[in-house]
């Protein structure tokens, strides 16, 4: 006869097995929303600032071509092959190879040769190996489920810069949920050829939203997934980065188009700029 209590173990290792492996099949929805939305992402209203966030860059580079530059979560290398384009010497790495088929395409167009690697921001091997890091509009961080998996990402980018080197990313501004609503934020802020956000909730716990966006994809079917982002507010952005021995860091508001040191962050700004260097 079987014992009942090694039967309901064997049973619950079972069912966790079963979970551990259906949870590693199944996508997180920012491998989905990117599996073919490109075209379409580079007419959403918050990617239409390229050129001015590459006037950023440039300052920030002190106009010097031999800086270079890994851009993660490139995307559609808005960025990438702006600043290529411009002479920088820049490599951008996706997690998304349709992203990336777009990203070639557009440097191609251009006649510029960026570096373009496939690859997970939370494996990222390199060390001392760039003078600029840029991770903009929530480029991987802060899409990821944990918060141990964001701070990899951050890991990783502080470890890919030389000593002196700069760390710029954009992110979402924890104070904003604070004293305004994101619901309101995206009924005031979608445009017609702008994905929809439904069903948003802010989570006071963790800091994040929930939502269901839906979207048209590049094949034109509409698709709807839900989504959660982390919003960090800007001292746990400050402790993360001095964990990682960044001497310096400015936190700012981040406007499209516009990313500049001279605007001071405020609760109204949705998304925050943050520039750290080593
Ligand atoms: C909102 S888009 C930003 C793209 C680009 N930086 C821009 O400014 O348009 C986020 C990008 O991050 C990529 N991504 C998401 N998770 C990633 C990860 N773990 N590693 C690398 N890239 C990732 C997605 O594939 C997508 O292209």
């Amino acid at each position: 006869m079987s014992d009942p209590d090694w039967e309901s173990a064997l049973q619950l290792f079972n069912n966790k097995q079963k979970y551990t492996m259906a949870q590693k099949r199944s996508k997180q929805w920012y491998q989905s929303l990117f599996e073919n939305y490109g075209r379409r992402y580079d007419h959403e209203s918050f990617t239409q600032g390229t050129a001015g966030e590459c006037d950023f860059l440039e300052r920030e580079a002190g106009f010097n071509r031999e800086v270079r530059i890994l851009d993660i979560g490139c995307g559609t290398g808005r960025h990438t092959v702006e600043m290529a384009k411009r002479g920088y010497l820049v490599t951008g790495v996706d997690l998304s190879e349709s992203m990336l088929a777009m990203a070639r395409e557009k440097a191609a167009l251009a006649g510029v040769t960026p570096e373009f690697l496939q690859g997970d921001a939370r494996k990222l091997k390199f060390r001392h190996a760039f003078d600029m890091v840029t991770m903009l509009c929530e480029g991987a961080f802060p899409l990821m489920e944990t918060d141990e998996m964001n701070f990899r990402i951050l890991k990783n980018a502080a470890r890919a810069l030389v000593p002196g080197g700069k760390l710029i990313f954009t992110t979402l501004n924890g104070l904003f949920p604070l004293f305004n609503s994101t619901v309101d934020f995206f009924e005031n802020n979608t445009g017609e050829e702008d994905a929809g956000y439904e069903n948003i909730r802010f989570d006071l716990m963790t800091f994040r939203q929930f939502d269901t966006t839906i979207f048209t994809d590049d094949a034109g079917i509409t698709r709807s997934l839900e989504c959660s982002e982390r919003f960090y507010i800007p001292s746990e952005i400050n402790w993360m980065l001095r964990s990682l021995r960044f001497r310096t860091i400015g936190i700012y508001g981040a406007r499209l188009g516009a990313f500049s040191r001279d605007h001071k962050l405020t609760a109204e700004d949705f998304e925050m700029l943050v520039i750290a260097e080593k």
